[in-house]
């Protein structure tokens, strides 16, 4: 039985829920400095703590930071220290410099850290993935992808949100690095971006528009439209392979959830294609899918959990947006450790 301790109950919640459906895990202490989110999630079973280094002192084996991003890497690293297994909420870190520090803390300490990039958990990636493996896709050429939700007033008087200084930054970070790391994940890796950003819906410090070009590992093209002004809350990928093209449905926050289609070019392998779908089942999708595989993780068996370098791999891209932006110029990837962003993008 895995032990957990959760600190910070807004989205905790939903990985509270998430532990609860899953064999293997047990959350016995839960950290808010809400009395009531403390009340609503507890109960008699789970530990009240209203302080994250009791936490970090209890008998658990993971801590799960689901805290403002700004206390991500410093949490993190105290609870490597103190020789805990870490989840930690998006975004990783808020510099390059951030993740660095994990990753060192992480070798220190011998233990691991799964950043939480909850999407890539569903159906519609394993169908992706099995096509692959028939030899169905081919080579990536172009994709697209949205990510246009709907933020307003009600969602920044959270007073953190919309801040330098407390979300660390806008849409590209709060909540494109989802898409962005599906593109990373299912596509092939950025090895270049062309990015403008705008702040254009709310009264806030950080962006919450961004229009990017990403160059693609192996030299596909990707554009990424992002906006927090939409009418209604939609994510929708359309993903161009020699073979076929796969096309989301436009699910916001769980995108592999939805039915999705793969076309073939070639109709004669379109039977092919449908029969592989129509073979894979529905296993545990979202932060259940994302907890399997951290549980298989930490047993030691095969698994596809998120790890530290996709986490810091989204930093970096994060990082190359905002300096691409600001220059106005394509930044290529990885960044040089000289780079003048690595210490961070806020200004
Ligand atoms: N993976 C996803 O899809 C997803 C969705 C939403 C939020 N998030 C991320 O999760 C993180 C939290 O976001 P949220 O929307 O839950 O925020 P939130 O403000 O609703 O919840 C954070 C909680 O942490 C508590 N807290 C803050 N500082 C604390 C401290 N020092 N000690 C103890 N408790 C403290 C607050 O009381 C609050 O209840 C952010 O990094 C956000 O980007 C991820």
């Amino acid at each position: 039985m895995i032990r957990v301790a959760i600190l910070g109950g807004g989205i905790g919640a939903q990985h509270l829920a998430a532990y609860d459906r899953l064999d293997g895990f047990a959350v016995t202490h839960l950290v808010d400095q809400d009395a009531d989110r403390l009340d609503a999630l507890c109960g008699d079973r789970i530990a009240r703590l209203t302080s994250v280094d009791a936490a970090l002192a209890a008998d658990v084996d993971l801590i799960d930071i689901c805290l403002p991003p700004h206390l991500h890497a410093p949490v993190a690293i105290s609870a490597l220290a103190a020789g805990k297994h870490v989840i930690c909420e998006k975004p990783l870190g808020t510099s390059l410099a951030q993740v660095d520090a994990i990753t060192a803390a992480a070798n220190a300490s011998g233990k691991t850290v799964f950043p939480v990039f909850q999407y890539r958990f569903g159906r519609a990636f394993d169908q992706l993935r099995a096509l692959r493996a028939a030899g169905l896709v081919g080579a990536p050429k172009a994709a697209s992808i949205e990510t246009h939700w709907n933020r307003g007033a009600d969602y920044y008087a959270i007073p953190w949100r919309g801040t330098w200084a407390g979300e660390q930054g806008g849409a590209v970070l709060g909540h494109a690095i989802h898409a962005h790391d599906l593109l990373s994940t299912c596509v092939a890796p950025v090895v270049a971006v062309t990015a403008r950003l705008g702040t254009l819906v709310n009264q806030i410090e950080t962006e919450d528009t961004a229009a990017l070009i990403l160059e693609l590992d192996g030299g596909a093209l990707a554009t990424s439209s992002v906006t927090l002004g939409a009418a209604r809350d939609e994510t929708r990928m359309r993903l161009v392979f020699e073979h076929l093209t796969a096309t989301s449905d436009t699910l916001p926050y769980s995108p592999a959830e939805g039915t999705w289609h793969f076309t073939a070019r070639d109709p004669v392998d379109q039977k092919a294609v449908d029969a592989i779908c129509a073979d894979i089942p529905e296993g545990p999708q979202g932060f259940a899918g994302f907890l399997t595989e951290v549980g298989k993780a930490l047993n030691a068996a095969p698994n596809h959990a998120v790890t530290l370098a996709d986490g810091a791999r989204s930093i970096e891209l994060v990082t190359a947006i905002y300096a691409s932006a600001r220059a106005l110029s394509r930044v290529p990837l990885p960044l040089p450790a000289t780079h003048p962003l690595r210490e961070g993008w806020q200004p």
